[in-house]
């Protein structure tokens, strides 16, 4: 049975811990938060005993085979970035797996630093970007793999969040579908500066159209003013999805439903609960991590050097933005990025 703990016991952390419920290989055994009302709520609800505030103490008491880090990349009201510090700490722990909440970073120096680490450490991470093991994405991305709508010729995504929070579930979804194929290149645009001082800073849009190496582009646009509704009256976190057209059909997943068109059965839709998909896909992503701990061939598919490679294109959107002109990827992002385009936006 793999030993479990979680830091950070926000709103967020609950499906993380709701997950075990439905997990018999792993165990949810320590939890740890600075704030000590949160940290017994939390036990409390979920039945922990083992309680911390510090994580090095932890870490040294518990020793889990699996922690989940479950802050957002900047410590709320402060401009801390906590996500490499946090990463670290895991890392000089040994602590053998490692799940961590989307975004993996928020600008150039954080992502530099992260990248830098996945290089030494020896601690598997993966990414919390779960849309990957919702199953009605599994069973489009099969029809796919199958050759149901023939070869791929455009994928097509987008969500209305800010680019810095919801991105990076729009780029896996690409990348999902495509087998985890690396982009090259990127043409993008931005526009907005409201969330630039938010804690997570981000531009309040972008746009772009994304080269991948297996030769396939994608078209994806974040944010309010660009990205299409897929719900009436609803909030903007509500609007993700992806669309893949091949040469003889195509399938498309939104947040509530879906539709596709293959050879075999011609056109279908129907609806589907976000919250129930979702919590199955937790599940799904928790056990993928266990599988990788057992198996070193069985990489998770939302690793950390995948979801690097996915933040690197976002940060690249940006770039090719700023200095309007497209990007070769993997690039080296500059320091200043957000000063950037606040002087700029
Ligand atoms: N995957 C998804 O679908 C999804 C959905 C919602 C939110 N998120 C992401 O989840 C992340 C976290 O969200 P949140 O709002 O629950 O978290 P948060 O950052 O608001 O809260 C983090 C908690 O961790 C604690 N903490 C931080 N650093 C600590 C330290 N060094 N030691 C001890 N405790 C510490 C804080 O006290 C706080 O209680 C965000 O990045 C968000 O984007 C993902």
């Amino acid at each position: 049975m793999f030993k479990c703990a979680i830091l950070g016991c926000r709103g967020r952390a609950r499906s993380h811990a709701k997950a075990y419920q439905d997990i018999t290989v792993g165990k949810l055994a320590s939890i740890c938060d600075m704030n000590k009302e949160r940290l017994h709520e939390f036990g409390d609800m979920f039945d922990i005993d083992q309680r911390y505030t510090d994580i090095h103490e932890m870490l040294e008491k518990e020793k889990p085979d699996l922690l989940h880090i479950v802050t957002a990349p900047v410590l709320r009201g402060t401009m801390q970035f906590i996500r490499y510090p946090l990463m670290n700490i895991a890392s000089e722990h040994r602590v053998p797996a490692v799940i961590i909440e989307k975004p993996i970073a928020v600008m150039g120096e954080d992502w530099r630093q992260i990248r830098d680490l996945a290089d030494r450490t020896e601690t598997k991470f993966a990414v919390n970007t779960q849309l990957h093991f919702h199953p009605k994405n599994l069973e489009l991305k099969r029809d796919v793999t199958e050759g149901k709508i023939g070869e791929i010729k455009l994928i097509e995504a987008s969500s209305r969040n800010p680019p810095v929070d919801q991105a990076p579930h729009t780029l896996q979804l690409v990348s999902s579908y495509i087998d985890n194929s690396q982009p090259v290149k990127v043409m993008g645009q931005v526009s907005g500066s409201n969330q630039l001082n938010s804690d997570q800073p981000s531009p309040d849009n972008a746009t772009a159209r994304i080269e991948y190496a297996n030769g396939i582009q994608a078209s994806v646009a974040f944010g309010p003013e660009m990205a299409i509704r897929v719900l009436s009256e609803t909030s903007n976190n509500r609007h993700k999805r992806v669309c893949v057209f091949g040469t003889k059909g195509f399938v498309h997943w939104r947040f509530e439903s879906w539709e596709k068109f293959t050879n075999e059965y011609g056109y279908q839709s129907g609806d589907l609960s976000y919250g129930e998909e979702n919590a199955v896909a937790q599940i799904g992503l928790t056990e993928a991590m266990f599988d990788w701990l057992e198996d070193r061939n069985k990489v998770h598919p939302t690793n950390l050097k995948q979801s690097l490679a996915e933040f690197n294109l976002l940060l690249g959107i940006y770039q090719s933005g700023l200095i309007r002109q497209p990007i070769d990827l993997p690039f080296d992002p500059p320091d200043n990025f957000i000063q950037h385009m606040k002087d700029i936006l």
